[in-house]
């Protein structure tokens, strides 16, 4: 009987030593079968850094004319499924992993190889230059944001941009920075691939027009602007000059909210009729920048993460109702029904006057799911049914605060020449500031 042998890897940048560890690895056997990582796993097990595709990466294998079938490993304990499936005789890895796979033993022969020396696909990654990252703004999040991107391989912050030069050179000492401006145009002509936003939302539109025309790729606190027609013209000017235009929205770019999204696509719990999620941070200083009208309140500084869960899950808005608590004409609360296609209802409730659980649960005609506060940092979800002794649980930790992975996404897009994120699209950006927008609209009559 022909003998059966599987082996698993991301090969990223295919090498010497993933061509060897193949070849030997059909040696055991007479059919060879290679499991390559999808971007969501590698990302779910903190291998944020690889360059190519899944798509690149698989053609790579693909080609191999003594590769038998190449498949796609998207989770934790899909090997012991992959080797009841194809009936594997002999797992075989390299021997960086010795012992690690010994509970494979109760299902097939597990065989360690030595590796080849001194070549990795992170030893390849460092010799592509590192991107050079320029962050406009030196507030609480522009400091996390620069602890976050050393943790990004590949990307390096290279100078910083605030109006106050003492604000610029602290900042530049807390974290090692080279260059620090007060001054926007020379900031931008400066030698920089790339800009991070994170100034207050009034300034966005038009700091991120003078990056786009000064040909770098951006990165945008949200929301990136408060009105429509400015967001349509962004897009347009960084797609008509090759650039990545990407909303910083991190949700949209953590292992676990990616994972839910397929397990929703894959149709566990139906059609999802309802969506409902709540994000509140009570924030008791008056004098700060979110209790200024009119551009903070409630809405303009938390909506779009439950917004993000909304129309991705429900699509475009038909039409749309808010439910506004006021304090000196600043929203303290904000409920936000939506319609969308076919009578589907999202229901999203932000606070920075009014603290409530920060869950969301997301309805379908077959089960539910329920994400546990805060679930906008989304660690794990529940699978629910009708069943109560029926549940699935689903963790993924991640290391951070989250950001990481967002800069990650970035670094990719710019790597990969990449202009349209699949985990967050021009589109996505724009459905959820076309809701943000209708409410300034509304707030500035
Ligand atoms: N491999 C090998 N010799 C090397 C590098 C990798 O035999 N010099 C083997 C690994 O042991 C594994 C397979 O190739 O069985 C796929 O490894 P992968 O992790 O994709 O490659 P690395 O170069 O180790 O990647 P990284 O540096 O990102 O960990």
């Amino acid at each position: 009987m022909a003998k059966i042998v599987i082996t698993y890897g991301t090969f990223d940048l295919f090498h010497i030593g993933h061509l060897n560890i193949l070849k030997r690895a059909k040696e055991f056997g007479d059919h060879l079968i290679v499991g390559v990582t999808s971007e969501i796993y590698d990302r779910s097990r903190g291998k944020l850094n690889v360059v190519q595709d899944l798509e690149t990466r698989l053609n790579a294998i693909k080609k191999l004319d003594f590769v038998d079938k190449v498949i796609v490993e998207t989770h934790k304990n899909q090997k012991i499924e992959d080797i009841k499936h194809y009936k594997v005789d002999r797992f075989v890895i390299g021997d960086d992993w010795i012992g690690k796979f010994d509970y494979l033993k109760d299902f097939c022969e597990v065989i360690y190889l030595p590796r080849t020396k001194d070549i990795s696909s992170t030893q390849l990654r460092k010799s592509i230059d590192s991107i050079k990252l320029g962050i406009i703004g030196t507030g609480r999040i522009a400091h996390r944001f620069a602890t976050e991107c050393s943790f990004v391989e590949g990307i390096e912050v290279h100078s910083v941009y605030s109006r106050d030069m003492k604000n610029v050179k602290s900042f530049i000492q807390n974290h090692d920075i080279l260059y620090g401006f007060d001054n926007l145009d020379s900031f931008l002509k400066s030698d920089i691939d790339a800009v991070y936003i994170a100034s207050p939302h009034e300034n966005h539109y038009e700091q991120s027009k003078k990056v786009l025309h000064n040909k770098k790729h951006l990165l945008c606190e949200k929301p990136i602007t408060l009105k429509v027609k400015e967001v349509e013209e962004l897009v347009e000017l960084a797609l008509e000059n090759n650039l990545i235009l990407l909303e910083a929205v991190k949700t949209a770019f953590l292992p676990a909210f990616n994972k839910l999204l397929d397990e929703i696509k894959s149709g566990i719990i139906g059609d999802v009729i309802e969506v409902k999620a709540t994000f509140t941070k009570l924030i008791e200083d008056r004098t700060l920048r979110e209790w200024q009208s009119p551009f903070g309140g409630a809405t303009n500084e938390l909506s779009t993460y439950p917004l993000l869960l909304a129309t991705k899950l429900l699509g475009d808005v038909e039409d749309i109702v808010f439910y506004t608590q006021k304090d000196n004409n600043v929203d303290l609360s904000n409920t936000i029904i939506c319609k969308h296609k076919d009578n589907k209802v999202s229901i999203s409730t932000v606070g920075i006057g009014m603290k409530s659980e920060g869950e969301a649960v997301i309805s379908g005609t077959k089960g539910y799911i329920v994400i546990p506060a805060p679930w906008w940092l989304t660690r794990e979800f529940k699978i629910k049914f009708e069943d109560i002794h029926k549940e699935y649980n689903f963790n993924y930790e991640f290391e951070g605060d989250g950001l990481r992975y967002e800069i990650s996404e970035f670094k990719s897009l710019i790597n990969r020449k990449n202009l349209i994120s699949n985990m967050y699209s021009h589109n996505d950006m724009l459905k959820i500031n076309k809701i943000i927008a209708k409410f300034n609209e509304k707030d500035f009559k």
